[in-house]
């Protein structure tokens, strides 16, 4: 059985004190369980958010990296300083990545194996736009985007990684696919990946929804069979839409 996953995305907000106060309040309400819950601060404030989180069971994530491990790379974060802060994931390829800063399918790949070889969880972000949802190209696109940025990784690497299925016309925006719009594209990449791979590693997938979750929609969408768990933006910047999510994700995990 998958246990759920449920994610924060902090993106570019909260100054130190709030990304604190955020960490702790979630700290707080989490028990050990059968529902993971991971937060991904910005870069600057992971330090401070890994020494709220020790001892606690809500795990630490980066949002980016670089697929580099050190050298002159200015501004560049890698996979061994994210691990040497406390990082047990990190978000790659997420849509905002793709399509503000330009990252290719290649890019996200690199980081993908990097990510790995450092013993960090990658959650590799696939999605549609709206204009190619509305084209019928969905299953293209994340089948593209899939294959691209999983390129020479085995079924054992496989395994191990996290998708996160956002499309674009869902994030931020309030707009969230329908549980069946979610589940049958989720259902689509695990076959995708059975294919692919093996059954085996497609069935121990975790695949994450993301786009305008929150706490009035996380029990429709986390109660179908191939949703594993949600990846939050702007409601996991609040402790109790938070919280609220993961409980959907509790009561999933308890069916
Ligand atoms: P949202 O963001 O929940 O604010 O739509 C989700 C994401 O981008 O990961």
């Amino acid at each position: 059985m998958r246990s759920p996953l449920i994610a924060g995305n902090w993106k570019m907000n909260l100054n130190r004190v709030e990304s604190i106060d955020l960490a702790r309040g979630i700290a707080q309400g989490t028990s050990p369980g059968e529902v993971d819950v991971l937060v991904c601060p910005t870069f600057v404030y992971l330090d401070a958010v890994s020494a709220v989180l020790e001892g606690t069971p809500v795990k630490l994530g980066g949002q980016d990296v670089y697929h580099e491990s050190n050298g002159a790379f200015t501004g560049a974060i890698s996979t061994t300083m994210l691990a040497d802060l406390g990082c047990d994931y990190v978000i790659l390829g997420h849509s905002e990545r793709r399509h503000v800063m330009g990252e290719s399918n290649e890019m996200i790949n690199a980081k993908v194996k990097t990510a790995l070889a450092t013993g960090i969880t990658p959650i590799l972000c696939v999605g549609e736009l709206l204009e190619e949802r509305e084209a019928g190209q969905t299953q293209a696109v994340v089948e593209s985007q899939i294959d691209g940025s999983l390129a020479g990784l085995n079924a054992e690497h496989v395994a191990q990684i996290v998708i996160a299925y956002e499309p674009v016309w869902a994030i931020g925006t309030g707009k969230t696919a329908s549980p069946e719009q979610a589940q049958e594209v989720h259902a689509d990449l695990r076959k995708l990946l059975s294919n692919r791979y093996n059954a085996t590693s497609a069935d121990a997938v975790r695949v994450l929804y993301g786009g305008s979750v929150k706490p009035s929609n996380a029990n429709d969408l986390l109660s179908q069979p191939d949703i594993d768990g949600a990846l939050v933006g702007g409601a996991s910047l609040k402790v109790d839409s938070f919280m609220e999510i993961i409980a959907a994700a509790k009561t999933k995990a308890a069916s």
